[in-house]
């Protein structure tokens, strides 16, 4: 039976370029839906700008522009670099929305009635030249630890020690430079340790990966303390109804944000249902990166529960991305922007790539720039193509028309492969499904060494025989093209146009026979040294 479901990316904040830890995830969530689509299961896959807080209005500021016009710069250059990366996207919106200030203000009101907002004073740095209150990250000072001098408020980086900003020794205020005043103000809690039964219940029915599993025990045995989602003006975001000058937090508004685009495509695709209806009957995915765990799988489904919406059905959650071994960072000179990746190389080799390397769990994946360009030249060129490059010239001589006989046997054992290979795609184990692609691809090469089409026509002139084997290698090609189509799908595309065949997971597993193709061209180029050189110079520039 096919299944509906809603699936999202992490909304990638509107105040700078899309980076490569976007890109795994973006992939990743793509490469998921069109497995799923492959497999007939009804997708909608969303996505917006994260467009409020304070660091976009602090960017618009410093940039001499509206927050808006920042936010509707980065969405529009976000989603053209998505799409070039053939990210398919239902909808790409933006948070900053009639619809997500309507919804916003639902779920708030529900949770209010609900019982489960309360108000509490507390005190904050207030930068009096600036007229604002300094969030953690805008104060910086004297670690009361161990001393280090140009420490953040919230923890110190030199010796990892937490602490509260007010603890800091020499306090300054980022913006001015001058020491902040302290401040009381009203805020506005979500109190999770009222949902903590109802987490529970999600919890234990739905199948978290393991690492989040961990992380949750923590966080419970640590306690679920209220959640701060009010902010004091100025600030960038929805106001809060019933409470003048406070605004919501950018963290209750941005995961509402995932209803409020659906109710943004259904608008335009489908008005009969509405977004709350189609929610609660979907099954619903979020794939997102670890570090915002804690507001994915606590306050989200905590959100969701006081206002009767559906929560998630999963999480999934991968690790970050590092560059060479290192933590990306422009400052260290360790950095690549996902544009300057895409003005040298087809994104497809990229999608290979981030593939190969991921799996189910939440560990962290190298884009090792020498690995990486090893990996597509002997997978996809040296293995994948090479069956079809090796193959087409003894065709010519058949006017590129495929045998009536083929080694059935062989592509049947290639047929059978499909379901454990799609399992794989849908359990995120990437990884393992082109493993055993590849695998596939090795055992379509050996049947060409075996069968050695350039000996028999030098020596015996069997015609059909090489008519067979080389025919039965294209057959091969085919299902491996079908089978990789999720990750590599312009190429897919491409191949198929080459094959003249309008493969689907429907008609696989006919065999292609007194069939024409189209005479061969390049589907795939190696990718050459010269290209990662300009890519390491690049990185090292920042
Ligand atoms: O961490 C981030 O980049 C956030 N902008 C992700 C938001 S995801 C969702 F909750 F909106
Ligand atoms: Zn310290």
């Amino acid at each position: 039976m096919s299944k509906q479901l809603i699936v999202t990316s992490a909304l990638p904040y509107a105040n700078g370029p899309l980076h490569f830890g976007h890109l795994l995830e973006h992939v990743q969530t793509d490469i998921w839906v069109r497995t799923n689509r492959l497999l007939r299961n009804e997708c909608i896959y969303i996505c917006a700008s994260d467009a409020h807080g304070t660091p976009i209005m602090m960017k618009a500021e410093s940039e001499k522009m509206d927050p808006e016009e920042l936010v509707k710069k980065f969405t529009i250059e976000h989603e053209r670099t998505l799409k070039e990366f053939h990210v398919n996207h239902d909808n790409y919106y933006t948070t900053h929305s009639d619809e997500n200030k309507k919804y916003s203000e639902i779920i708030f009101l529900r949770s209010q009635e609900n019982n489960l907002i309360k108000i509490k004073t507390i005190e904050q740095f207030y930068d009096e030249s600036k007229g604002m209150f300094l969030s953690d990250r805008y104060v910086q000072g004297t670690c009361p630890s161990c001393g280090a001098k140009h420490q953040y408020g919230d923890n110190c980086e030199e010796c990892g020690t937490k602490y509260e900003a007010t603890d800091l020794v020499n306090p300054k205020s980022i913006f001015s430079g001058e020491t902040p005043s302290i401040k009381k103000s009203e805020h506005l809690f979500f109190d999770l340790s009222k949902q903590e039964k109802k987490l529970l219940e999600w919890i234990n029915k739905t199948s978290l990966q393991a690492g989040v599993k961990n992380k949750l025990k923590e966080w419970f045995n640590e306690g679920l303390k209220p959640w701060d989602i009010s902010r004091d003006e100025p600030y960038f975001g929805f106001s809060i109804p019933g409470f003048p000058n406070k605004y919501f937090y950018v963290w209750l508004d941005a995961p509402i944000g995932y209803i409020a685009i659906l109710d943004n495509f259904l608008s335009k695709n489908s008005p009969s249902i509405s977004a709350q209806e189609l929610w609660n009957q979907s099954e619903i995915y979020h794939f997102i990166g670890k570090d915002i765990m804690n507001f994915h799988t606590l306050f989200w489904p905590a959100l969701l529960d006081g206002s009767s919406f559906k929560k998630p059905s999963n999480v999934f959650v991968h690790g970050f991305m590092t560059l060479n071994g290192k933590k990306m960072s422009k400052s260290k000179g360790n950095f690549l922007l996902i544009d300057d990746y895409l003005n040298l190389l087809e994104p497809d080799y990229m999608r290979y790539f981030i593939a190969s390397k991921l799996s189910d769990g939440i560990d962290d994946l190298d884009l090792d720039l020498l690995d990486f360009q090893k990996k597509v030249n002997t997978d996809l060129v040296g293995k994948f193509v090479n069956i079809a490059s090796r193959s087409q010239g003894f065709l010519k001589d058949f006017d590129n028309v495929l045998s009536a006989e083929l080694d059935e046997d062989l592509i049947d054992e290639f047929l059978n492969k499909k379901d454990e290979i799609f399992n794989h795609y849908i359990d995120r184990n990437y990884s393992k499904a082109l493993k055993e692609i590849m695998t596939l691809a090795d055992k379509a090469n050996q049947y060409i060494d075996f069968n050695k089409p350039w000996i028999l026509k030098k020596e015996s002139g069997n015609k059909e025989k090489i008519h067979k084997i080389t025919s039965t290698a294209i057959n091969l090609f085919k299902i491996l093209n079908l089978y990789l189509e999720p990750v590599v799908p312009v190429t897919s595309e491409k191949i198929k146009k080459y094959l003249k065949c309008d493969e689907t997971i429907d008609n696989v597993s006919s065999y292609m026979k007194n069939h024409e193709i189209d005479s061969f061209s390049p589907l795939i180029l190696r990718i050459e040294d010269v290209e990662i050189e300009k890519l390491m110079e690049i990185s090292k520039n920042g």
